[in-house]
């Protein structure tokens, strides 16, 4: 068959619904500055949707930085990957003063927290080291796993028990093989924002022989006294072997970075591939990277102001009455029950009628019956944004109850 003809015909799980929700459920187009309004489809929408956590991604002394930095060093510097012909004092002060940031003694950058993560695995294990991990864990450690030849065991998410027989499990198997464990968890999930476990995870390793690699995504910059990340927040940084942050959420900006020791950074930065066979970060993005991290340990009013918006949306949603699951972090779900067809509605409703633009998200990523509406909150919202999104949630679920999203109310709410 013809490869092309076997690839149209099917376009996937997501692709299949492409004709119908592309530009509106997927690819939506967020027009105007970054903000909490931005506008869609023509129309200024309250946007609850972005991980710009801090509101760096329009400080003003951001754009200024990164607008300097584009005009003297242009996108291009410098060509070539960091062990080529890419190495520049900065992307060394970057790696410097993100390690001394999150307590480590080294740092390695990456040109996309995804690929770094999978390199990182990729370069740390062989075939005769085992992975134990979270069944929740991001795309970016599953892929990385993908290239992993030894074995792996998941533990339902967030079960110490279950991570303590996956810890039996490898220590039986490594003792053969002589080969290592590690134990890979995120700092925040970002889907409904729990936290994992690191602090009872660290508990683990007076019993195992183990090393900890978590990815801290969405904890970096928002978790922790200085923001430093989930394992500041827990007071156990001295016991992560590996902090992985990417730059794509509170510093808004792309590319990531992992921290170690300092022999373990040597190791990966003559290993990985991802960045030995990729071209270096370009220069504007490291020194805006220098500039946002600047901001983070400077002006930690950003991240008082971020907790002010979570506090009210959470607290508020609570007293309301909704169930926003055990979030511990800005990340804010949302629990309803409904179908998917109401998901939809409740999408349109909020998006058309109230100019809320936030995602949703049902099964399978949720358990059948759950809509999950995810809110992010940021320092870039006020107190208005949060008390106008809780009445329209209200409302929302007002509706809900009344069966108005019901397929034969459709037309009702499309007919906008
Ligand atoms: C938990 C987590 N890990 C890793 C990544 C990938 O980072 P990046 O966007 O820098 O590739 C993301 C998404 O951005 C994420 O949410």
């Amino acid at each position: 068959m013809d490869l092309f003809e076997k690839r149209v015909k099917n376009l996937g799980p997501l692709g299949m619904y492409a004709e119908r929700a592309d530009g509106y459920f997927m690819f939506p187009k967020l027009e105007g500055e970054i903000s909490n309004k931005m506008v869609f489809r023509g129309k200024e929408r309250l946007i609850w949707s972005l991980n710009n956590y801090l509101g760096l991604a329009n400080h003003p002394e951001v754009r200024k930085v990164d607008g300097e930095a584009a005009q003297r060093w242009g996108l291009a510097y410098p060509m070539g990957a960091r062990m080529m012909s890419g190495q520049t004092d900065y992307h060394e002060q970057l790696e410097r003063e993100l390690a001394s940031f999150v307590k480590k003694p080294a740092a390695y950058l990456f040109n996309f927290g995804y690929q770094g993560m999978l390199s990182v695995i990729d370069s740390m294990l062989d075939r005769n080291d085992v992975v134990v991990y979270d069944s929740e864990a991001h795309a970016c450690i599953i892929d990385g796993l993908r290239l992993h030849m030894g074995k792996r065991f998941v533990y339902p998410h967030n079960n110490i028990e279950n991570l303590r027989k996956g810890l039996e499990r490898a220590t039986r198997l490594t003792n053969q093989t002589g080969g290592g464990i590690m134990v890979i968890t995120e700092g925040v999930y970002g889907m409904t924002g729990d936290l994992g476990k690191i602090d009872e995870i660290v508990k683990l390793k007076k019993e195992f022989d183990f090393r900890l690699l978590i990815d801290d995504a969405h904890g970096f910059g928002t978790m922790g006294p200085t923001g430093a990340g989930t394992d500041e927040h827990f007071g156990v940084q001295d016991q992560v072997d590996m902090y992985f942050g990417t730059f794509a959420k509170a510093i808004a900006g792309i590319g990531g970075f992992v921290a170690s020791t300092a022999p373990v950074i040597d190791f990966l930065k003559h290993n990985m591939r991802s960045q030995i066979f990729a071209k270096s970060l370009p220069m504007p993005m490291v020194i805006g990277a220098l500039k946002r991290l600047e901001l983070i340990r400077t002006q930690p009013e950003l991240r008082t102001k971020l907790w002010t918006i979570v506090d009210a949306l959470q607290s508020g949603l609570k007293k309301a009455g909704f169930d926003i699951g055990p979030s511990g972090s800005p990340v804010t779900p949302v629990m309803l029950n409904g179908t998917i067809p109401e998901a939809t509605m409740i999408t349109l409703d909020l998006r058309e009628n109230y100019n809320i633009f936030c995602s949703i998200v049902t099964y399978p990523v949720v358990p059948k019956g759950i809509i999950l509406i995810r809110l992010i909150p940021t320092a870039d919202h006020n107190l208005e944004d949060v008390e106008y999104t809780i009445n329209a949630f209200k409302e929302v679920r007002q509706k809900l109850d009344e069966g108005k999203y019901a397929s034969e109310q459709i037309a009702d709410i499309t007919n906008l």
